[in-house]
């Protein structure tokens, strides 16, 4: 006999975390099943984001900034520090300890909202009057079933053809964030996200780091003066980082790897290298579902195709996150596990994809929400443009962080704010008022009449509102 529930979510990231936490605020009787395993066999919920995502690489970004400071910094503060030394292995059981944190504080969740979890792999079975019928494979197996299903099955690192990951020297995000020794040479394919955050982590602790890109352009999702400003800091700070280039052969050694491609002038070129992280895109987790068994419809990428509300083309299957369209980020995942959970419940959930920030946590930070310059040109919108400098904001001069900026743009016609872009000091932190106030469709002036808190960086936001009308006073 199958157990039944109300709602069964397919992965525990936060996608499927949130939504069964939502499901069951609104009184339904939920299960989530997540296969992934901590070092001991136990149950790690969390999902990539939790377990070899977000919170480990943050981790380990503000472990090698401390490092940066106090090696090349702190001086400035008139504080010495002889022999600053990094412990590699004290860094990466801190990060460890900090997603056991995460993975425990779920699993306390479950218990607090009543959601049952079931550690092991779930998949598709059959769909009966009763609902659809769920497999669970772990230490045990079981059989659930529900009217509604949420598959939030996440992603997984894409690897290229012919350098299969072995995540002791042709990595993925999971062996990148587990290097136990940092590398001499460390070279990167990919210089999107991933890229750049985990090259700013080992070239921090002394790695030397070449990162290999494909396109001509760097960041094309990104304003591109932000984008043109943030590739010279990255230069200035060491990153080799090669535009246009083609990959070819991966070799591997005992020593290491050694990566062959031609550059952005066609050059053949070799590099030798300790460690090769690829961070090239993620593909769809929709392996091991068994799909068939009930005819979920997937895309050509092999991700499941939903509309914009998250329903796929079976009554009553939803899909959220990664295994989706879209962007492929935690908080993107967790809208949508809240909307789909509420859609159940007789509610009308919604997520406005527009309004979806992204932080990149590199050093200075690159944030934006909304529509970049080259977009709003593209689309033919008018709009006026304001920026202003954190280099003219006491508080940046004074945490001594003074590179990058606030850039807004606004409707020429209505003032409402289209876009917000930051690189700096806190980034992620400031893009948060520029997306409530895109949520709020206020206009720049909006911006510009509210008192903000001095000496802070915020009040960089409030200038570049004010730069829109050609009003800064601090600059
Ligand atoms: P996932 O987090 O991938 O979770 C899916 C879960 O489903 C996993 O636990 C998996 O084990 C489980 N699963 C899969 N198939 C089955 C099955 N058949 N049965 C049972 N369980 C199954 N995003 C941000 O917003 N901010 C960041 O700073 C950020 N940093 C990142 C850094 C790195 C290095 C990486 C790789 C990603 C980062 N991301 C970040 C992206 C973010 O991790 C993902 O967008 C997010 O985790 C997607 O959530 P999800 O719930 O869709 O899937
Ligand atoms: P990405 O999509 O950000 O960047 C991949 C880069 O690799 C692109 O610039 C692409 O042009 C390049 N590329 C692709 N194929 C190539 C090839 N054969 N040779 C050379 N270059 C090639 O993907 P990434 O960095 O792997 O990250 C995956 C996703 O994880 C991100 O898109 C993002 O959604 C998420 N993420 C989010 C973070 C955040 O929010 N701070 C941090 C890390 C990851």
């Amino acid at each position: 006999m199958s157990k039944p529930f109300d709602v069964i979510v397919i992965g525990a990231g936060p996608g499927g975390y949130i939504a069964a936490i939502r499901a069951a605020q609104l009184g339904k009787q939920v299960a989530c099943i997540d296969e992934w395993k901590n070092a001991s066999g136990g149950p790690a919920p969390g999902g990539t984001c939790t377990n070899v995502g977000c919170i480990p690489s943050k981790a380990l970004l503000q472990s090698s900034e401390h490092f940066d400071q106090a090696q090349h910094h702190f001086s400035d503060h008139g504080i010495s520090a002889k022999e600053v030394k990094m412990a590699v292995a004290k860094m990466l059981s801190r990060k460890d300890t900090v997603v056991k944190q995460n993975n425990d504080g779920i699993l306390y969740l479950f218990k607090k909202n009543k959601v049952t979890f079931f550690h092991g792999r779930g998949s598709f079975a059959s769909k009966s009057e009763a609902g659809y019928e769920i497999k669970v494979v772990g230490q045990t197996e079981e059989s659930l079933v529900a009217k509604h299903i949420i598959v939030a099955t996440g992603s997984s690192a894409r690897a290229l053809p012919g350098a299969p990951f072995d995540e002791e020297q042709i990595l993925s995000n999971d062996g990148a964030l587990r290097i136990g020794a940092v590398p001499k040479q460390l070279a990167l394919i990919g210089s999107g996200v991933i890229g750049l955050e985990m090259g700013s982590v080992w070239r921090r602790l002394g790695a030397q780091v070449t990162i290999l890109e494909g396109l001509p352009t760097f960041l094309g999702a990104v304003d591109e003066q932000i984008a043109k400003e943030a590739k010279k800091v990255f230069d200035k700070q060491g990153l080799n980082i090669q535009l246009g280039v083609k990959v070819g052969d991966i070799a591997r050694s005992k020593k290491g790897v050694s990566v062959n491609y031609t550059n952005a002038k066609g050059e053949p070129q070799r590099l030798e290298v300790d460690k090769l992280i690829v961070s090239i895109g993620r593909v769809p987790n929709t392996n091991g579902l068994n799909v068939e068994a009930v005819g979920l419809q997937l895309d050509e990428r092999g991700a499941i195709v939903v509309d914009a509300d998250c329903q796929t083309n079976l009554p009553g299957v939803w899909a959220v996150g990664d295994v989706v369209r879209g962007p492929m980020l935690a908080h993107k995942a967790e809208e949508e596990g809240v909307a789909v959970a509420e859609r159940i419940a007789g509610q009308h959930g919604h997520v406005d994809f527009n309004l979806v920030p992204w932080v990149i946590y590199t050093s200075p930070e690159i944030a934006w929400v909304g529509r970049t310059e080259q977009q709003l040109k593209q689309d033919g919108v008018a709009y006026k443009a304001g920026s202003f400098p954190f280099l003219a904001n006491g508080r940046a001069r004074a945490l001594g962080d003074t590179t990058g900026m606030v850039k807004m743009l606004a409707d020429a016609h209505t003032d409402e704010i289209l876009g917000v872009h930051i690189m700096g000091p806190q980034a992620s932190e400031l893009i948060a008022e520029a997306t409530v106030a895109m949520a709020f469709k206020a206009s720049a002036e909006d911006i510009a009449r509210i008192c903000h808190a001095h000496p802070s960086l915020s009040e960089s936001t409030k200038e570049a509102a004010l730069a829109v009308d050609k009003r800064t006073l601090n600059f």
